[in-house]
């Protein structure tokens, strides 16, 4: 269902997009809040709370090395969606930060790289001895150690938890506030501080508020132009139409 289409930002305008698991769900990753979805299988309190992890590490770990297993199986590839927004990037005569709630790596897969991960990534680690952070594809466990500083059993995901602050708040809020053009694509609007950012882009003054989604999120009224209909169609046809009016 195609709402009507609205204004488009002036070439070289600034945009700015954030995803969610809607984004990543035609390439097999399941989201957190539809029917089949992961907060449906297990609790947020068991596993992506800083108190889940001191009360059962173990716990923990088997539950993001069973989603980072499933991100690293070859059938799960970007999408036409994630591909198109890597294109917008490259193609369009202005800056376009990417801002994903995601923790797979399917938009760097698809050629993005203006592009904040405020909830952390799933294929890095975080020492809870030294602070490092690296790349890690591997499974974790008590048995993990740091490579930095070689402490064994203080390795965790380099994902933000629930009650934890997400990254880069500071450089989204500054770009929000400037932006032309904001875009949610595949985010149920249910959570805070991500929920908030079409408000903040409208109060920057200038920016038109665009909802991409399978179906109303719950910010869906706060958006000044909503399409519906799967990302790896409601996406690129989006996309065309912003690069066909500077082409
Ligand atoms: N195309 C587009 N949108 C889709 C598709 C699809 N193929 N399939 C599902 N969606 C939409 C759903 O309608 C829903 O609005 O994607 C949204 C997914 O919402 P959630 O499951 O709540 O995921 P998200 O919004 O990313 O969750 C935000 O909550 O649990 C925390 O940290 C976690 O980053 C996550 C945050």
């Amino acid at each position: 269902m195609f709402q009507k289409d609205g204004p488009l930002p002036p070439p070289g305008g600034s945009i700015v997009i954030l995803t969610g698991a809607g984004i990543s769900k035609e390439s097999g990753l399941e989201t957190f809040r539809d029917a089949d979805g992961i907060w449906a299988q297990v609790s947020i309190e068991e596993v992506a709370t800083p108190e889940a992890f001191a009360r059962n590490p173990a716990k923990v770990h088997a539950f993001y090395n069973a989603r980072r297993r499933g991100l690293l199986d070859a059938a799960v590839q970007p999408n036409a969606a994630h591909r198109a927004l890597a294109h917008l990037e490259q193609a369009w005569p202005g800056q376009v930060l990417l801002v994903t709630q995601n923790i797979d790596d399917l938009h760097e897969r698809a050629g993005s790289r203006a592009l904040i991960h405020m909830h952390g990534e799933i294929l890095r680690s975080l020492c809870l001895a030294c602070g490092e952070t690296a790349p890690w594809p591997d499974d974790m466990s008590l048995e993990s150690a740091c490579a930095a500083c070689d402490t064994v059993g203080l390795m965790r995901v380099n994902v933000v938890w629930f009650g934890e602050m997400p990254f880069e708040m500071e450089r989204i809020y500054r770009t929000l506030a400037d932006c032309d053009l904001f875009v949610s694509i595949g985010t149920s609007g249910a959570v805070y501080p991500a929920a908030g950012f079409v408000q903040e882009a409208r109060l920057g003054g200038r920016a038109h508020t665009v909802e991409l989604n399978l179906e109303p999120s719950e910010g869906h009224s706060l958006f000044a132009e909503r399409h519906y209909g799967p990302a790896s169609e409601v996406v690129p046809a989006y996309v065309e139409r912003l690069l066909a009016a500077v082409a």
